[in-house]
């Protein structure tokens, strides 16, 4: 998840400024001190602790970068690989791995020309239509062949086909994601990307979906789930000990040498091993306690720098998780927002709908149906973002009504960046009205 679907964790108090430096006299002199510290702990780039870098090894996933690749090893001979679904649970390498496969696919000396990979993050697409448009225009040679909005969707799978047919040979599309993609809008597109191949002319397409729901299949029609299932791996979560192997590697690559206190590495991967085991997590860990060394113009990072950088996770998380939502779902999000801070407490699902709607009106979006609304109030509680719960009326009958767990001054303007939302933005200072649930210490978790 990325953070996108990290499960939200308890509440934490906004993390204490940093101590105020020495005041440099000038603005110059500032930046040569900020520069200066900079260069005390990394050698390399700070980039390498990110979750965008891809190592050159991936410890304790050999055997699953085996797998892969005996999977989609058929494709370098210029046959069909068989679909494949990869399982796992958030940061348990599952992208990275691909990744990896694909880049040491694309050296070896053998690769067809005809063998096309396509990846596309199905997280953050809100609609069948914009997966088709995004593999289309991956797959488009020239400004002309790209797929525009407002086509009907049978015109945009025909196109897809065409542009497939044009590139020829073996096409191994990437579904990261997959199950969020069938949460919010069925398996009816996986059942026609997975009988594409009975259509398509001189083009063959192997699909490889990645999918941190080990369930998700279950609710596939039964056709979809025996073709996406062709083969199967799983990634299990990993322990305490190999969460450390991977920070050393990561360790050495960027701190100088003597920078890091003994227990710091232990310390991380001891809170993400606990944390479903996701080595995002402990990469985030190593790379806030570092930001929170440097902040405190310490030469080293300490234990005590990793204790409070899993406080200011905790936050970041949850804006990065909003950060990351389809737009629709942001919308909604920004709706239910609006409304709690209104109410000063719980708000009626039908009072939720009505304020999307309006504000759909507002962006100039087509309001999505109620029912795939309903879907995203379900995925926003699955990822703690909200907490739905049943009032009862009296006579009135019992309603849903929705508690915000997220803190509304960081949520609202992360929302606002989305550039469909950017009119929504509210000047500074206008967002924090009131305590929501995050912040009440009394809330039960
Ligand atoms: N074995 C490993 N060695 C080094 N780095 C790793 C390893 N496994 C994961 N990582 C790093 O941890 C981060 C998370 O990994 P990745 O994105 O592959 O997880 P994922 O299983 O796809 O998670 P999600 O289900 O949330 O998408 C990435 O930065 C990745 O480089
Ligand atoms: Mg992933």
């Amino acid at each position: 998840m990325s953070a996108r679907n990290a499960p939200i964790v308890a509440p934490v108090p906004a993390p204490a400024p940093a101590p105020a430096p020495a005041s440099p006299t000038s603005t110059s002199e500032l930046f040569d001190s900020l520069l200066k510290s900079t260069t005390d702990l990394f050698k390399g780039s700070r980039e390498i602790l990110r979750e965008s870098y891809l190592p050159s090894r991936l410890p304790h996933r050999e055997n699953q970068i085996r797998q892969v690749a005996e999977v989609l090893a058929p494709a370098l001979k210029g046959e069909l690989p068989s679909n494949l679904l990869i399982y796992g649970k958030i940061g348990t390498g599952k992208t990275a791995v691909v990744q990896q496969v694909r880049q040491e696919f694309s050296r070896r000396p053998e690769l067809p020309k005809k063998l096309t990979f396509i990846s596309v993050n199905c997280g953050n697409i809100d609609t069948p239509y914009s997966l088709l448009q995004t593999i289309g225009n991956a797959l488009a040679l020239a400004e002309n062949d790209r797929i525009p909005t407002g086509w009907s969707l049978d015109r945009v799978q025909a196109s897809v086909r065409g542009l497939m047919d044009g590139r020829a040979g073996t096409l191994i599309l990437i579904l990261d994601e997959i199950d969020r993609l069938v949460a919010r809008s069925g398996d009816g597109l996986l059942y026609t990307l997975s009988q594409l191949n009975t259509e398509l002319e001189s083009a063959r397409l192997c699909l490889v979906g990645i999918s941190n729901d080990l369930k998700f299949t279950n609710n596939l029609d039964a056709r979809v789930r025996s073709r996406l299932n062709e083969e199967k791996i799983l990634f299990p979560p990993y322990g305490a000990q190999q969460l450390e192997d991977i920070l050393k590697d990561r360790a050495r690559e960027v701190f100088r040498d003597g920078v890091v206190d003994p227990g710091v590495i232990e310390r991380c991967a001891a809170y993400a091993a606990l944390e479903n085991g996701d080595a995002r997590r402990a990469l985030a860990l190593l790379r806030l306690a570092a930001e929170m060394a440097e902040r405190d113009r310490s030469k080293r990072i300490s234990v005590d720098h990793v204790v409070k950088a899993k406080s200011r996770l905790e936050l970041d998380i949850i804006v990065e998780c909003c950060r990351t939502l389809p737009s629709h779902c942001k919308v909604l999000l920004y709706a239910i927002l609006q409304a709690y801070e209104r109410r000063r407490g719980a708000v009626a699902t039908g009072e939720i709908y009505e304020g999307y709607c309006r504000l759909c009106q507002r962006l100039g979006l087509q309001p999505l149906h109620a029912r795939s609304i309903s879907n995203y109030l379900s995925e926003l509680e699955n990822l703690g973002l909200i907490r739905a719960t049943i009032v009862s009326r009296g006579r009135g009958g019992r309603t849903r009504e929705i508690l915000v767990e997220v803190p509304i001054a960081e949520t609202m303007p992360a929302l606002a960046e989305d550039p469909l939302l950017a009119t929504l933005a509210r000047p500074r200072g206008l967002n924090q009205t009131i305590l929501t649930n995050f912040d009440n210490p009394n809330r039960a978790s």
